[in-house]
């Protein structure tokens, strides 16, 4: 390998540093988990899956730590396991999120509306807390939150007022601890997805309606994936982005460029 090939290469390699990826059981953060681990990274895993976790940790040889993020007592638990068992997290990817209603905004449930914000924007803040003495400790480090374009534009046929509204907390959220955590060097970033296929998206794509849908309303000619997903994440989790602070990167194949 050359040189310079080796010089640009090395702005993403996360040799040496302790991730924790939410949400790792399945989708998106499983893939965001097995890439950062490819980088160099050691992984924490976190989901409510065990097995799943389980079987991940050991591919990575990183860690499964199970964790409801609905609940902050078990959020207290993750970071100093994960210092314990792996090192100080100085990498934090909340990937995991969910809707827990499909009716439309004026009949969504209390519930529904309470468990969204606490899984989409009450955990990533806790563990954004939570992993704060370590980095400033460290000297740095990366945040990304995973949102969505839903946090940015309304999705004409899909209701999903407190998803919406979780998400775009998230920006808000990212801009606030960016600016607030900028002396010590802790970026901390937002990737805002388009549709991808998962677990929470399976029925849209297995519907012929769904499929027609997403094909309109998408410029680019392919089916967005999860792995279409990673390259913002990991980039913004290492060095290659050591100047970007306070960002949503969308990426969706252009659902919102038109
Ligand atoms: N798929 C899309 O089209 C799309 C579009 C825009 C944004 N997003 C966002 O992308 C992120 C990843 O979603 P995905 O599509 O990859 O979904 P997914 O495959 O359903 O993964 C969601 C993950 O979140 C975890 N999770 C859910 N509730 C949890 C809880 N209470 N405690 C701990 N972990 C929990 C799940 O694990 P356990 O069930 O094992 O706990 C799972 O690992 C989410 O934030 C989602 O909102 C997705």
């Amino acid at each position: 390998m050359s040189a310079d090939r080796d010089t640009a290469l090395r702005l993403f390699d996360l040799t040496g540093r302790v991730a924790v990826v939410t949400g790792a059981s399945s989708g998106l953060g499983a893939a965001v988990a097995e890439a950062l681990a490819g980088l160099g990274a050691r992984v924490a895993v976190l989901a409510r899956r065990a097995d799943r976790l389980t079987e991940l940790a050991a591919r990575v040889d990183g860690l499964a730590v199970v964790c409801d993020l609905a609940d902050p007592e078990q959020i207290a638990i993750v970071a100093p396991t994960v210092a314990e068992q792996l090192g100080p997290p100085t990498i934090l990817v909340n990937a995991a999120g969910n809707r827990f209603t499909t009716e439309r905004a004026e009949d969504e449930p209390l519930d529904a509306v309470q468990r969204t914000l606490g899984l989409n924007l009450l955990a990533p803040l806790l563990l954004a807390q939570a992993v704060f003495p370590h980095m400033r400790a460290a000297g740095g480090g990366s945040v990304v939150n995973v949102s969505s374009i839903s946090g940015r534009v309304g999705i004409p046929g899909i209701p999903q007022a407190s998803y919406a509204a979780s998400k775009a907390g998230l920006s808000g959220l990212t801009t606030e601890l960016a600016v607030q955590w900028a002396r010590h060097s802790i970026r901390v970033n937002t990737v805002a997805p388009g549709f991808f296929r998962s677990e929470i998206t399976d029925s849209l794509y297995d519907s012929p309606r769904g499929v027609e849908y997403l094909r309109r309303n998408t410029p680019l000619p392919s089916e967005g994936t999860a792995r279409d997903m990673v390259g913002a994440i990991t980039w913004l989790s290492g060095d290659a982005a050591r100047y970007v602070t306070g960002q949503t990167i969308v990426v969706d194949g252009g659902w919102t460029a038109r």
